[in-house]
């Protein structure tokens, strides 16, 4: 039987996961928490599933090693490639995983036309067919991937104006599509959003799942009596790439720069 005092272990190709942890910490905060940054492997926006799916169950192994008591996959290119994979691996630990936001998006579009920004692999991936056959019959929807916009926040530049440009470009074919809706299907993407309140009009909606995973993760804990009571330790943090990276960016995406780790995996 899990400790309801165990951590959680949160997980990302890099740093764009934060902005999940974030939601977590908010609506959760006496859950300690766990974040490995897989940055020696990112992007997963480019890479094979089945190269993901490896990294995805080693993280998941480190996880379970360390006690963690649920596993969030805080990336939505990693839960198109492995979540099913780790579901089946571990029955009986709770995996929540993360989805582009169809579902609530096709219900708030006025327009009827809705923008997904998110990886290749995620666009790609039956995983997201299967989410617009399921909830987007009545609306359009129109994808565009987005190379190069993980690289520029794990390069801690939220503002420059290549990285600008480079939004502009991807924005450019959605708002001439009609598109009142904005999903943020990377969660790499919500650290744009004072950018993207820039380039675009206040009256479009922008949409991430962030806040509905904290939730979900709420709910599959609180089912099987797994809620953390008593204080939370400080997070902890992984990377798969230099610590010093992170150590860089934690000030700028999480506020403080403490307890980082070297993966070694
Ligand atoms: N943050 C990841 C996601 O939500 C992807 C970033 C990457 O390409 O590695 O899809």
């Amino acid at each position: 039987m899990a400790d309801p005092a165990a951590p959680v272990g949160v997980f990302d190709s890099g740093v764009g996961g934060l902005s999940v942890l974030a939601e977590i910490a908010r609506l959760l905060p006496h859950e300690s928490l766990l974040y490995v940054a897989d940055c020696g492997h990112i992007p997963y926006g480019e890479k094979s599933p089945a190269f993901i799916r490896q990294r995805c169950q080693i993280v998941a192994e480190f996880f379970r090693a360390q006690g963690a008591k649920a596993m969030v996959l805080a990336c939505n290119t990693a839960t198109v490639a492995a979540v099913a994979d780790l579901r089946e691996r571990y029955p009986d630990w709770p995996i929540v995983g993360m989805e582009p936001a169809v579902k609530p998006a096709a219900a708030a579009t006025r327009s009827g036309v809705v923008g997904v920004l998110a990886t290749t692999g995620t666009l790609q991936s039956a995983k997201f067919a299967a989410l617009l056959d399921r909830f987007a019959n009545d609306v359009r929807v129109v994808t565009q991937p987005c190379p190069g916009l993980v690289e520029c926040i794990e390069a801690g530049d939220l503002d420059s104006s290549s990285l600008r440009q480079l939004l502009q470009g991807y924005l450019t074919p959605l708002l001439a599509a009609g598109c009142d809706t904005l999903i943020l299907g990377c969660t790499h993407y919500p650290f744009l959003k004072p950018l993207l309140a820039e380039l675009v009009s206040p009256d479009i909606a922008i949409i991430d799942t962030g806040a509905a995973v904290a939730r979900q993760l709420q709910r599959l804990l609180g089912e099987r009596g797994l809620l953390a009571e008593g204080p939370a330790r400080p997070a902890q943090f992984w990377t798969s790439a230099s610590p010093a990276h992170l150590l860089k960016i934690l000030p700028l995406l999480w506020g403080r720069s403490d307890n980082v780790h070297s993966l070694g995996l």
